[in-house]
């Protein structure tokens, strides 16, 4: 890919790529394979693969195409993640993405398993994408690390644990690091170990991804507060019992942290070097600035 492609190309390179690749396994289940479908055709911003090929994009431009399978994989871990979240044990919540969650559409059980299956299947797309086997190793460990025990598992159980019980500012961090940041930080560190950017250059992705993480998820509970179930394609006004930023800072004190995140987001991507600048500023800056 050359220099000039912009995001919007990326983005629809991502796309293309999903829609050959949806899990299509036929059984004699009568619907099971179309809800594996679902919640992937149904959209999302596709922040998480965006990132990962940007930091690819900043300077192994021709490993884009190969980098596809691992972003779908961090695209699948994700969606089963939000599948999971819906469910009525975790937020019951009956939209997401503009459609009807699938335990709503279905049954629990469906909802259960196909959270299973995006959630193993992501590991078994990076496992065969054309990458060396040391990258896929260090994708697999990134991305089961960060998006399981040590990342977005610990932060659900604590979400839906500590329901009702107001937490300390720091166990608020702890919390949404785990829960959300994580995941985002790996994404851009997946980029990073694909372009095989220097260690430190990693460990700095990554720790830019835990502040943009952060970032992330103070948004996500203002539109909680503020936005219309239909203008959010989620559920919304659904957080009145958890430890969001919202109900422990109000409204403004969460609006004050995300402009002061906001701000450090900026004043870091100014000290990356300029291909990784230029490709990151390119997706971020309508995301950093979303809350406003
Ligand atoms: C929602 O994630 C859950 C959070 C971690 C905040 P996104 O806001 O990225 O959801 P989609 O992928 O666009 O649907
Ligand atoms: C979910 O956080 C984070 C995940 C790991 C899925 P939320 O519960 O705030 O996400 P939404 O608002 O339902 O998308
Ligand atoms: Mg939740
Ligand atoms: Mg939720
Ligand atoms: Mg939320």
């Amino acid at each position: 890919m050359d220099k000039n492609n912009n995001m919007k190309e990326l983005l629809s390179l991502f796309e293309d790529y999903l829609l050959n690749n949806l899990p299509n396994s036929k059984t004699f289940h009568p619907y099971f394979e179309a809800a594996l479908a679902d919640m992937l055709k149904a959209g999302g911003k596709r922040f998480r693969p965006m990132l990962m090929l940007s930091v690819v994009k900043s300077n192994k431009g021709l490993l884009i195409r190969n980098s596809l399978p691992v972003a779908l994989g961090l695209e699948f871990l994700h969606t089963y993640s939000l599948i999971h979240d819906d469910l009525p044990a975790m937020d019951n919540a009956d939209l997401r993405r503009g459609f009807q969650t699938l335990h709503k559409k279905y049954d629990e059980v469906t909802a259960i398993l196909v959270g299973d299956a995006l959630n193993t299947q992501a590991f078994n797309l990076i496992s065969n994408a054309s990458l060396s086997n040391d990258i896929r190793i260090d994708l697999i460990k990134c991305l089961s690390s960060n998006g399981g025990i040590d990342g977005m598992i610990i932060g659900q159980a604590i979400d839906c644990y500590f329901e009702n019980q107001k937490l300390e500012l720091n166990q608020l961090e702890f919390l949404h690091i785990h829960k959300t940041a994580k995941l985002i930080a790996a994404s851009l560190k997946m980029g990073a170990i694909i372009s095989e950017y220097d260690l430190q250059t990693q460990e700095k992705l990554y720790n830019f991804g835990i502040d943009l993480g952060l970032l992330f998820q103070i948004q996500d509970d203002i539109i909680d507060e503020t936005c219309s179930s239909l203008e959010a394609g989620k559920t919304t006004q659904n957080d009145s019992s958890k430890n969001s930023f919202v109900n422990l800072l109000g409204l403004d004190g969460a609006k004050k942290s995300a402009d002061e995140l906001a701000l450090e987001c900026i004043n870091i991507l100014e000290t990356f070097d300029s291909n990784l600048k230029e490709s990151l500023e390119e997706l971020l800056l309508k995301y950093i600035n979303r809350h406003k």
